[in-house]
């Protein structure tokens, strides 16, 4: 496997490891594959808003993973958070290549900001804020 871009690799280290992680714009899931290898997440969930990103992250995943990691990764078309569902948990989100105004619409999500460790600045620990986001 290739080693990741040195700009991944800086996000997949600060990732802690969590039993569910979400990569939002997984584009070809590089980042994903990595965080799954490395065990820093447990269950991936790695969606895009392009099909063409979607299948990319499928034949990567295809690729590089044996049957029982691929098992653990979710890949879902779909927009920012809203591939996530409500009653899902999710501990830490990365968004990686995103350009900043998009990545601002995406945080503007209600449930980003209505949740309430996110809302009293973060207080929890990066599960419990990365929890209220993905949550209603
Ligand atoms: C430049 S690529 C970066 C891919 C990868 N995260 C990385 O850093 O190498 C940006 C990706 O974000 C996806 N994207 C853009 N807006 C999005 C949105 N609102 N929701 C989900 N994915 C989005 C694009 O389709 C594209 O695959």
């Amino acid at each position: 496997m290739r080693p990741l871009a040195p700009r991944l690799q800086v996000i997949h280290d600060m990732v802690r490891p969590v039993a569910v992680a979400a990569d939002i714009g997984c584009e070809n899931a590089a980042l994903g594959v990595a965080l799954v290898l490395s065990g820093r997440a447990q269950r991936l969930i790695a969606s895009d808003i392009s099909r063409a990103s979607v299948e990319a992250a499928q034949a990567t995943v295809r690729r590089l993973l044996s049957p029982e990691h691929a098992a653990t990764i979710d890949i879902r078309l779909g927009d920012g958070l809203d591939a996530i569902a409500p009653h899902e948990h999710v501990d830490t989100v990365t968004m990686a290549g995103i350009a900043l105004p998009r990545m601002q619409r995406i945080l503007r999500n209600p449930r980003v900001l209505y949740a309430p460790a996110a809302a009293a600045g973060g207080g929890g620990g990066s599960s419990s804020r990365a929890r209220g986001a993905g949550r209603g």
